[in-house]
């Protein structure tokens, strides 16, 4: 048995022969593609030039838009009342009320005086009882497991509801969640 070599065609104009079916042509450089490569290079030294000597940076550009961003919030931070402004208002309590009954009981009470979570009527507070604390608490959840209610209520009824929890009979005892709580049992 022997092994047919086949005859290899020379390529038509003299270059590279045909192998397997598959011919090397030779082709000139589109016209497009060699005015892209120049635009390049015109590019590059303009380009060049403006980035070593503009003073323009990414990072600079970044630093700068958190400084505006850091200004933005900033003015929406002074713009928020920092004490409530609901407190003592009998319309306003009503309507926190109706906010504690369906969101906040189930960990909290109806009293106040705290299940899972912590009491809302004695006098110790985990995280302060300023009304900005308490804003924060109630918007913003705590980790040991409250939960952030900023979204669902708005600033409004977060308000509300903290003007209505003032409302609530004080006790003077440590209460749930307080360090010296002592559970009579029951
Ligand atoms: C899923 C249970 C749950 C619900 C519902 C819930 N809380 Fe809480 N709350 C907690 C827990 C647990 C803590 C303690 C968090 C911690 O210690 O980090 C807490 C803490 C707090 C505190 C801070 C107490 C302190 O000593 O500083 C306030 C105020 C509070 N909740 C108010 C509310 C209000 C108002 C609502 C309804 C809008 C609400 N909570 C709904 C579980 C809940």
């Amino acid at each position: 048995m022997s092994i047919e070599t086949e005859e290899i065609p020379e390529f038509p104009r003299g270059g590279e022969p045909d192998r397997d079916g598959i011919a090397e042509e030779d082709h000139k450089i589109p016209l497009w593609f060699n005015l892209s490569f120049a635009g390049t290079i015109v590019f590059a030294l303009i380009y060049t030039p403006y980035y070593l000597f503009s003073g323009w940076s990414q990072t600079g550009q970044w630093e700068a838009e958190v400084a505006a961003a850091e200004e933005r919030r900033a003015a929406v931070v002074a713009s928020l009342p920092d004490t409530n402004p609901y407190r003592g208002d009998a319309a306003a309590i009503a309507a926190g009320e109706q906010v504690y009954l369906t969101t906040c009981v189930a960990c909290h009470k109806p009293d106040g005086s705290g299940l899972v979570g912590p009491s809302l009527v004695d006098p110790y507070w985990k995280y302060g009882d300023a009304d900005a604390d308490l804003f924060e608490t109630v918007s913003e959840g705590r980790p040991a497991g409250m939960p952030p209610w900023g979204s669902q209520l708005g600033n409004e009824k977060i308000w509300q509801v903290l003007a209505y929890i003032e409302t609530l009979p004080k006790s003077e005892a440590p209460g749930v969640g307080a360090p010296d709580y002592q559970p009579t049992g029951g």
